[in-house]
């Protein structure tokens, strides 16, 4: 996974993330209830006590098993409850029944995490995590436990939809000022352009090797598209229009009745989303976002544009020299994307990290090269390589720090339930 090897000295310092890093998701969940942690509101989401578990069976299994000798389990059935998909470990619970998983409870599974915390200072303290192996995986699973902070997120946000009390998350609407501003595109030149990990800090597998691309010239939009925006093209009849779609895309519009992004209502005539802070009004300053890569695509074609590849969009991003320590980003606990809230810096396209992934026209697919990482964790990323679409950049759910300009984040191009927009490039 891990493109680099960890020196000792750093596994000092990876212990602190450790004990940050899981303080993190308690405080994400700490005021959600039982009942809360337990529902699963479809297929694609988790509930929150699984996501609770599981990061800590990742600990559990690749990491306290092969480090401390003679490793009894807190308890061997985790072992099968909690596996997501390693077929690797052997059989896993159907993931389409999480939501039955009643027993352990949420004490229990509380607990768990607190016993595997134990047990990692343990280790720790009797030297049993100094390989560089051991360590990789420990930064591995610390990176995976940040996606999965987002998926508490993001699956909690879904369950919340479902309740016609439409209940919140977090009870308080950050007011932000809105910032106006007009279509603005910046030019490329293109050529021949290096892009994927490189440099010692972490990455997943598949944002490597590093390799050179051939990019045509283009231009990228300066902005992520935005609600107003959108809402032209659901105005403009977007969603009835065949012309605009491809075909799976259409096929989904009819079968699951879309007429607007995901957690979009009417009421007398206005549009409202459904928030993690509850309903509010459509902002239409703000980025567009729960769409689907179809809606994406349709919207573009819509707007004589395309959508970028992951390599315009990771060069546009080296290019910028864009941070990605800085964005909207779920440690702002705005929870939610908003309009720019800083001047764009001159030449260089504005919220490309934070607020919404971006889809890009890039099937999810093996660089050139790429060798999944070594043991059963090499099934984290490389057996995805099939049906699904790359993103790019963070979103307002996203750990800050846990992204970069190589990050390859993907979903299939019906999924909608994650903080997804759309930058247009032509
Ligand atoms: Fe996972």
């Amino acid at each position: 996974m891990s493109a680099h090897a960890i020196s000792p000295s750093i596994g000092t310092q990876l212990h602190g993330r450790y004990r940050a890093v899981r303080a993190a998701t308690e405080r994400l969940t700490e005021h959600l209830s039982e009942a809360d942690c337990v529902v699963q509101s479809m297929t694609d989401a988790s509930p929150v006590k699984w996501h609770l578990a599981h990061t800590t069976w990742f600990f559990e299994t690749f990491i306290l098993e092969k480090a401390v000798p003679d490793y009894q389990p807190v308890n061997p059935a985790f072992r099968f409850l909690f596996n997501s998909y390693y077929n690797g470990i052997g059989d896993k619970h159907p993931r389409p029944e999480r939501g039955l998983i009643t027993r352990p409870d949420l004490a229990q599974v509380r607990s768990y995490r607190a016993q595997i915390d134990e047990r990692i200072g343990q280790a720790w303290l009797h030297g049993h995590l100094s390989s560089p192996q051991l360590l990789s995986l420990l930064e591995i699973g610390l990176n995976h436990e940040q996606q999965h902070q987002e998926l508490i997120l993001t699956d909690f946000k879904h369950l919340l939809s479902k309740n016609p009390l439409q209940p919140t998350y977090r009870a308080h609407w950050p007011l932000v000022p809105v910032a106006q501003r007009r279509e603005q595109w910046l030019h490329y030149d293109g050529g021949l352009v290096q892009i994927g990990h490189r440099g010692d800090d972490f990455a997943f597998d598949n944002e490597s090797p590093a390799h050179r691309v051939f990019l045509e010239p283009f231009e990228l939009a300066a902005y992520p598209a935005t609600n107003g925006e959108y809402l032209a093209f659901i105005d403009d009849g977007g969603y009835q229009r065949p012309e605009l779609w491809l075909s799976l895309g259409w096929d989904a519009v009819h079968a699951r009745a879309w007429r607007a992004p995901l957690y979009w209502s009417q009421q007398d005539g206005q549009w409202r989303v459904f928030t993690l802070h509850g309903p509010m009004p459509l902002d239409p300053s703000a980025p567009v976002c729960h769409l689907s890569y179809f809606e994406a695509d349709a919207f573009a074609r819509w707007s004589n544009a395309v959508l970028p590849t992951e390599a315009q969009w990771e060069h546009a991003a080296q290019r910028a020299l864009a941070s990605a320590a800085h964005g909207n980003f779920a440690d702002n606990n705005l929870l939610h994307p908003v309009a720019a809230q800083h001047e764009r810096p001159l030449n260089a396209p504005a919220q490309l990290f934070g607020d919404v992934w971006e889809w890009t026209r890039s099937s999810y697919d093996a660089y050139p090269g790429f060798t999944p990482a070594p043991g059963l964790v090499g099934e984290y990323n490389g057996k995805f390589m099939a049906g699904q679409y790359v993103l790019r950049g963070g979103s307002c759910a996203t750990p800050a720090g846990h992204v970069r300009a190589s990050y390859r984040n993907f979903f299939p191009p019906d999924a909608r339930w994650q903080f997804s927009g759309v930058r247009l490039t032509r």
